[in-house]
């Protein structure tokens, strides 16, 4: 479909904006008893409930016809066929091919990739157990007792939140530590914590000319060999990447090597072997659970019809409130301590596939792309920024999520976390108007001028949508399912925008110019090519540094 009709749709669904501007969700509510029956949507224990959005069948019926009219089917089919969909470097898109379970080849350029899958899987197995159990020791034949996974972007972002995500699974003497920033700083101070003897690194890159990863893989490097000597560093090494060559020519041993394959993107790689210090951190059992949770989500994807479909009606969602009624951000607000990472990994797999601003054939996008990405967890979030998604001029479409159950001991936080998280929800949607603050003052004591002057501040407009996403428990599978589900929306929203949703371009820039300006740094050369604002920068630089 070409970007003139997707215009026109976009046309089509502003219309409805206009036609239910007017109409708020308290009344949607008050006027239909089944409202909840007939937004909501489960895929096993997952419920999405997406009741409280500004929507109607109409209004729906447009989105699934806009699905239906940029044939996300099709080019769902597509990417699972391995067509190279990452059309500006030519590559097939086949994440799901890396928690795949069941017996069909999966193709790249008529090859079958499961055999190789497989085949890493198992290494990840057998080396993951061996840490654990301690057939693999340090070069001094202690046990190791901390990992620390050298990687940044997609190479970093998705085993820590998943680390973190299931630490009820892991073990108190096998700590799992994150290194991604090339501030100093930040190995630093991960160091400070550690013993040469007891620790082993795993630098992950599917490149592995990532400037950070290598400068702090180097630093590791230096740190083993002062304390243990150059001898001992194969002893302390793995690496995670498709750069084989290079991976060696670090001096990691070969058998220590895990690859993948250009088809997996990085922000879609913790299915891969980059999800190795997941295995380390909570055992292999409980990493292939996490694949098998997202292999369960692709089925639902690749089969479900349109309508019952979680991450088409979560795309469609975003849409909806992105291109007719011109909401710039979406949160994520997991209730769930233990997703505090999983907004800041959203935020890659959402931002860095679809902030585009060209589509497919070149041009510019005549509409909005991708929104701003951000979230934190609840309640933490109710005493920071939720002022401003209940009071504030610009409307955040939100996500909730939750789990009915808990991992620990303290049933009393468990009630008042769910009761928070519902009544965030509740509250977006219903609002509080000046009758009800009016009537709630009157009795206070204060006077009815006291009052008037108060109301308004008082006042919440209401009308916020939002999703929430209640499961069983955040357990490996359940993790799965829902890390899948934001990929799958992702793909949806680029499909509809028409951007290469598995490209990074943007981030190329950046990378150039700071490697042009390092010499400008670490010496005093010439600076006059540079414009006036970063040539005064440098200057106090060098005027500040000691
Ligand atoms: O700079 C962006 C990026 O290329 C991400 O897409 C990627 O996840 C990250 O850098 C790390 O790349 P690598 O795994 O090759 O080190």
């Amino acid at each position: 479909m070409s970007n003139k009709v997707r215009k026109t749709a976009f046309e089509s669904l502003k219309k409805h904006k206009k036609r239910l501007a007017d109409t708020t969700m308290r009344d949607l509510f008050a006027h239909d008893p089944d409202r909840f029956a007939t937004y909501s949507v489960s895929f096993d224990d997952l419920l999405l409930d997406y009741s409280k959005n500004r929507i109607d069948s109409q209004s729906m019926t447009a989105l699934f016809d806009l699905a239906r009219d940029v044939d996300v089917e099709g080019r769902r089919d597509d990417m699972w066929a391995g067509k190279p969909i990452n059309t500006t470097e030519n590559r097939s898109v086949l994440h799901m091919a890396l928690r795949y379970f069941g017996d069909e080849p999966v193709t790249v350029d008529g090859a079958d990739v499961m055999p190789a899958v497989r085949d890493v899987l198992a290494c990840i197995k057998g080396f993951s157990d061996d840490i654990r159990d301690g057939a693999i020791r340090g070069a001094r034949g202690d046990q190791f007792t901390d990992v620390v996974n050298i990687g940044i972007g997609g190479s970093d972002l998705g085993p820590a939140m998943v680390t973190l995500a299931l630490e009820p699974l892991t073990r108190k003497n096998l700590r799992v530590h994150y290194v991604s920033n090339v501030d100093g700083a930040h190995i630093h101070d991960t160091l400070k914590m550690l013993n040469a003897e007891t620790t082993l690194f795993i630098v992950a890159s599917k490149t592995f000319t990532t400037d950070e990863t290598m400068t702090n893989a180097r630093s590791a490097r230096g740190w083993i060999s002062e304390f243990l000597g150059e001898d001992a560093v194969p002893d302390h090494f793995a690496a995670v990447s498709t750069n084989l060559e290079a991976c060696a020519q670090f001096g990691i041993r070969d058998e220590r090597i895990f690859g993948f394959w250009d088809w997996v993107g990085g922000r879609y790689s913790v299915w891969s072997a980059i999800g190795l210090p997941i295995a380390i951190a909570v055992g292999y059992e409980n990493f292939e659970a996490f694949l098998r949770g997202a292999y369960e989500m692709d089925q639902h994807f690749l089969t479900a019809p349109l309508e019952k479909n979680l991450p088409v009606i979560m795309g469609l969602l975003g849409v909806w409130y992105r291109n007719a009624w011109g909401f710039a951000t979406h949160a994520v607000l997991p209730y769930d301590q233990r997703l505090s990472r999983f907004p800041a990994y959203l935020q890659q797999q959402d931002m860095e596939s679809n902030g585009k601003s060209v589509t497919l054939n070149g041009k510019p996008a005549p509409w909005e792309t991708g929104p701003v990405i951000w979230g934190e967890p609840g309640t933490n979030g109710q005493h920071a920024f939720y002022q401003l998604i209940h009071q504030g001029t610009a409307v955040i479409p939100c996500d909730f999520l939750i789990a009915a159950n808990r991992h620990e001991q303290h049933p009393e936080h468990h009630a008042k976390l769910v009761a928070n998280c519902f009544a965030q929800s509740e509250a977006l949607m219903l609002g509080k108007t000046a009758e009800e603050v009016t009537n709630e003052l009157k009795g206070s004591g204060l006077s009815k001028d006291q009052i008037k002057a108060l109301v308004p501040h008082k006042v919440f407009p209401g009308n916020r949508p939002s999703n929430t996403l209640l499961y069983s428990k955040l357990d490996p599978q359940t993790l799965g399912k829902l890390v899948a589900l934001y990929e799958h929306k992702v793909f949806v929203q680029g499909t509809i925008w028409n951007v290469n949703s598995y490209d990074q371009w943007g981030v190329e820039l950046g990378k150039q110019l700071a490697k042009a300006l390092l010499p400008k740094v670490e010496t005093d050369a010439a600076t006059d090519t540079h414009d006036s604002s970063t040539r005064g920068l440098l200057a106090r630089f060098h005027e500040l540094k000691q």
